[in-house]
């Protein structure tokens, strides 16, 4: 089989999903894809738009603002219509899904480059989703949604209000030590956008991070899902909108072009697991992986888990030896989604984007990166990045 490598990844900065405060409120989610494809090759440019063999873009909810994202918006940004795209809804893995049909596209000889990414806008999104009445009646509509799953995550599992607020702590701390020193600009695209009194302005950072965080202040916090719950608005992704775009190449073709990488795709694996606690799902996803690759978790030197909430990406962490409390060693050195902001479709891509530039800016000796992240509905995937330059 082809060996994969990732030639590049550019993303948007992450906008606050709010009607009146969020910078690309008026903003289309695919004109910020437009951005990302734009980007793309124009900092590629040895790798043309004919080229491409395929592109697949993950997104979560947007099929109800217009039907084929990654489509609608490669025809918008002007490239060739030879060039065909796959919208891929896997909830918030649906990015990740995205690299992984594209990585076995390529592994078994099906095209040599193709474009993947991810989108979302959480305030243009619809509201509410259907749920079959069989899946509602088993599960409990209530318990299906995103945050009662977290409370119950952290119930289960004993999660300390404590232990969820240190970790959302050092979700902003890394995440505002990050953007300061300007590590972003490796994958942010700066896009237009609109500050809060309307003004135009070029959006070059995320929305959401934030300057100045207290321990004290968020532990003031109400719980955000259920009077008597224990999740506040600090230990939940936020509402966001965003998107990104990659390139994956097969190793030869790369070669050829002159492209030069620094990772390769090892593999990827997708677990089911209960949906009322979804966000655990990573767990199993992840020993799938690393039992199918023979890589231990030891050997990983670097892991983006994507943090939809602080309850389950405690005790993913926990479940994989990670460690037991925030700051860890591996995990999320830029900040995580708690700070950074989680476009659900666009993170599962963002994630190995920011893997890929750890893996080369800071961490230029790891040898294995390992991105995973849950999905609504029980959900999960993991993907594992080898060191090749
Ligand atoms: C938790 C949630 C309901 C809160 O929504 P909300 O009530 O609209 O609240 P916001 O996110 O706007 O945050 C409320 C306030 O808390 C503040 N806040 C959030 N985290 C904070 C922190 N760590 N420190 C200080 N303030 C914080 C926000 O800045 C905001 O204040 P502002 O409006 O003055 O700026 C919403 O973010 C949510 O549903 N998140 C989960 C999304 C989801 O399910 N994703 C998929 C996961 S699988």
């Amino acid at each position: 089989m082809k060996e994969v490598v990732l030639v590049d990844g550019v993303r948007t900065p992450n906008g606050r999903a709010h009607a009146e405060k969020g910078w690309f409120r008026k903003r289309m989610p695919d004109e910020l894809l437009v951005a990302c494809y734009h980007a793309l090759f124009a900092r590629n440019p040895q790798v043309k738009p004919e080229m491409v063999e395929a592109v697949y873009v993950g997104t979560a909810n947007q099929g109800g603002v217009t039907n084929d994202m990654g489509r609608l918006a490669w025809l918008a940004a002007g490239l060739p219509e030879s060039v065909a795209a796959n919208s891929i809804c896997q909830q918030c893995p649906s990015g990740m899904s995205a690299i992984e049909h594209a990585a076995r596209a390529i592994m078994c000889g099906e095209g040599d480059i193709y474009v993947v990414g991810g989108v979302e806008d959480m305030e243009k999104m619809p509201k509410g989703m259907y749920i079959p009445k069989a899946v509602a009646d088993k599960y409990g509509e209530w318990d299906l949604q995103m945050g009662p799953t977290a409370e119950k995550v952290a119930a289960l599992w004993n999660v300390s209000v404590e232990d969820m607020n240190l970790f959302a702590y050092w979700s902003n701390v890394r995440a505002a030590e990050a953007t300061k020193a300007g590590k972003f600009k490796h994958e942010i695209v700066p896009v237009e956008g609109h500050d809060e009194a309307g003004n135009p302005i070029i959006v070059d950072r995320d929305q959401w991070v934030r300057d100045e965080v207290s321990m004290e202040a968020m532990a003031k916090m109400k719980p955000a899902f259920k009077p008597d719950g224990v999740i506040t608005a600090a230990m939940s992704s936020p509402l966001t909108a965003g998107a990104c775009a990659l390139i994956l190449m097969s190793r030869e073709k790369a070669d050829e072009l002159g492209c030069s990488y620094h990772i390769k795709y090892r593999g990827g694996a997708m677990a089911g697991n209960d949906p009322t606690i979804m966000g655990v799902g990573p767990i199993e996803a992840v020993r799938k992986l690393l039992a199918r690759t023979g890589v231990t978790m030891d050997e990983i030197d670097v892991v983006e888990l994507n943090e939809a909430f602080a309850s389950q990406s405690l005790v993913v962490i926990r479940e994989l030896g990670l460690g037991y409390n925030a700051p860890f060693e591996k995990v999320n050195l830029w900040g995580g989604a708690l700070a950074l902001g989680h476009p659900l479709g666009e993170s599962g891509a963002r994630i190995v984007i920011t893997l890929n530039n750890i893996m080369k800016y800071e961490k230029p000796d790891a040898k294995y990166g390992l991105a995973t992240l849950c999905g609504g509905f029980g959900n999960a995937n993991a993907t594992l990045w080898e060191r090749v330059n």
